[in-house]
């Protein structure tokens, strides 16, 4: 009697001893009673989804913060993605690291911008192996295996700069100055960047074609304000002169345009230097507007579409092709109309 007394005490013990064990791992794996279900709705709920990985060289500019919203406002979960965003503070061994965080990930694509032009091939080797595919937005990469990544998709540098070229042989010509001696000076981007070597390529295969235009000096800004105004401080003490500044983005001309005024000079179309600059961002589009700025050279930072697009011709199995250009303008006085300033969103 004692002893089934015993066998029923030491059955409850056990029970109640199970369950506080199955709590305790519960809690230590970090589990709650309703995980389960957290878990599973979580899991159906995204299982059909395509995940990108996008790695985004920094926040310099107006003009990035509207590319890195035009990509997010297409990889959203109601489009059937799940992003991974990544922003490499213009550090290339960040955007290394990203993406091989998003093929140990396994993620279905990746997306980057490249800060610089050289120096991907290892990672893009890898992402190859791993059999991830990789879209270039926005700037390109130097590498000799072209089928390291799939497509690229963005700006014709080389024909931005050669833009901002004929555009300065035509207001000459107007001004009937086309043969005077013209002084200019180049603000660059980043060095290594393709945004930055395009358009210096374009705009000197115009100017080499004129003896009488004289670059005076060119030094990188690193597409930000601030760099911009410094070296634009620094030509203006060197040379007092300057005829032309060809400011490679908006960022950079905000800069040298507080540099220019401060020294006394004065700008745009009324003013002795003349101002081209690119991106068109809505800012500086209103300066044009006003005359500030003489002409901006469109750069296209709503990439996001095109890069759905060919995501989408992927998982249908078309191959996209291996450049995609987007569509650009050249502003000036005559077509920036307040309905276009009405419209721009950056
Ligand atoms: O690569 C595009 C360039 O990079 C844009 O002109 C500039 O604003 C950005 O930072």
């Amino acid at each position: 009697m004692k002893a089934v007394k015993r066998y029923h005490i030491s059955t409850g013990k056990i029970a109640i001893g199970l369950l506080l064990l199955i709590l305790l791992l519960m809690i230590l794996g970090g589990c709650s009673l309703f995980a389960g279900y957290d878990d599973e709705a979580y899991i159906s709920e995204n299982e059909n989804l395509t995940v990108v990985g996008v790695s985004q060289l920094g926040s310099e500019s107006g003009w990035r913060t509207a590319n890195t919203e035009s990509v997010q406002s297409v990889f959203t979960k109601q489009n059937g993605f799940f992003l991974i965003f990544n922003n490499a503070r213009q550090k290339q061994e960040n955007q290394i690291k990203a993406i091989r965080s998003f093929i140990s990930q396994r993620v279905d694509y990746i997306v980057f911008a490249p800060v610089v032009e050289s120096g991907w091939e290892t990672v893009l080797i890898e992402a190859k192996e791993a059999g991830i595919p990789v879209i270039l937005m926005d700037r390109g990469v130097n590498v000799a295996d072209k089928s390291l990544y799939i497509t690229c998709i963005g700006s014709d540098f080389v024909e931005e700069g050669e833009k901002a070229g004929r555009w300065l042989e035509a207001d000459l010509e107007e001004r009937g100055t086309a043969d005077d001696e013209i002084n200019i000076v180049i603000l660059k981007g980043n060095q290594g960047a393709s945004a930055q070597t395009g358009r210096s390529i374009g705009f000197s295969t115009i100017a080499g074609t004129h003896s009488n235009w004289n670059i005076l000096d060119q030094e990188y800004g690193d597409f930000t304000s601030a760099k911009g105004k410094e070296v634009m401080e620094s030509f203006l003490q060197k040379y007092p002169d300057i005829d032309v500044v060809v400011s490679q983005n908006d960022d950079m001309t905000f800069g040298a345009l507080e540099a220019i005024r401060e020294s006394g000079r004065t700008v745009g179309i009324d003013g002795d230097i003349t101002i081209i600059s690119f991106d068109a961002v809505q800012e500086a589009l209103q300066m044009v507007a006003e005359g500030t700025i003489n002409v901006d050279i469109e750069c296209n930072p709503n990439q996001g579409e095109y890069i759905y697009e060919a995501i989408q011709m992927l998982e249908s199995g078309e191959e996209p092709e291996k450049r995609y250009y987007v569509e650009e303008d050249v502003y000036t006085i005559d077509n920036v109309t307040e309905e276009l300033l009405s419209q721009r969103t950056y």
